[in-house]
């Protein structure tokens, strides 16, 4: 990896840390940060966000997702989750991969304040969701998903258009 990358990712993960500290989780007492790398080589990071009627709690992965989507951002380059054990739940994966190409890594973060170590996994979001519903397999997404407002034709690309390079 090359020495700019390491520091993005270095951003990355440290952006979830942070994130993890603002989680609003006072029913599940989990805490979960994340945060997105983009393309572009933006971070976007985000926490749970539950509520008393449980049903809407949104995760983590998602909130900085559409963080970043809302910031104009949509292809991501790396994706960091940091809780305890945390693994991204299966709607989420479905998310990243929205957003995501082949090579999109994405690291999952155990902070260990007893040992004071950090157990750091890497992967990728395709790794994570095999035989995924893909919007390009499947004909549902458009070739330019950002002219549907016919606003000025953005260079932008979605994630999933860039597999198409
Ligand atoms: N949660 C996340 O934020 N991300 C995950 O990957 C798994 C679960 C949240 C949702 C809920 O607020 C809490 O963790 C317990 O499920």
């Amino acid at each position: 990896m090359s020495a700019k990358r390491t520091k993005a990712v270095e951003r990355l993960i440290e952006a979830a840390i942070q994130a993890q500290k603002r989680a609003y989780c006072p029913y599940s007492r989990y805490p979960v940060g994340a945060a997105v790398l983009t393309e572009a080589g933006r971070v976007f990071a985000g926490c749970n966000v539950e509520n008393a009627s449980y049903g809407l709690a949104m995760c983590a992965e998602r909130v900085a997702i559409y963080h970043a989507i809302a910031g104009g951002q949509d292809a991501l380059s790396a994706v960091c989750v940091v809780g305890s054990s945390a693994k991204p739940c299966g709607a989420c994966r479905q998310v990243m991969f929205e957003f995501s190409d082949k090579d999109t890594e994405l690291y999952l973060v155990d902070l260990n304040p007893a040992s004071g170590r950090r157990k750091i996994v890497k992967t990728t979001v395709f790794k994570l969701l095999p035989m995924a519903f893909d919007p390009l397999a499947s004909g549902l997404l458009p070739k330019n998903p950002r002219n549907l407002l016919k606003r000025k034709p953005s260079r932008r690309r979605t994630g999933a258009s860039r597999r198409n390079r």
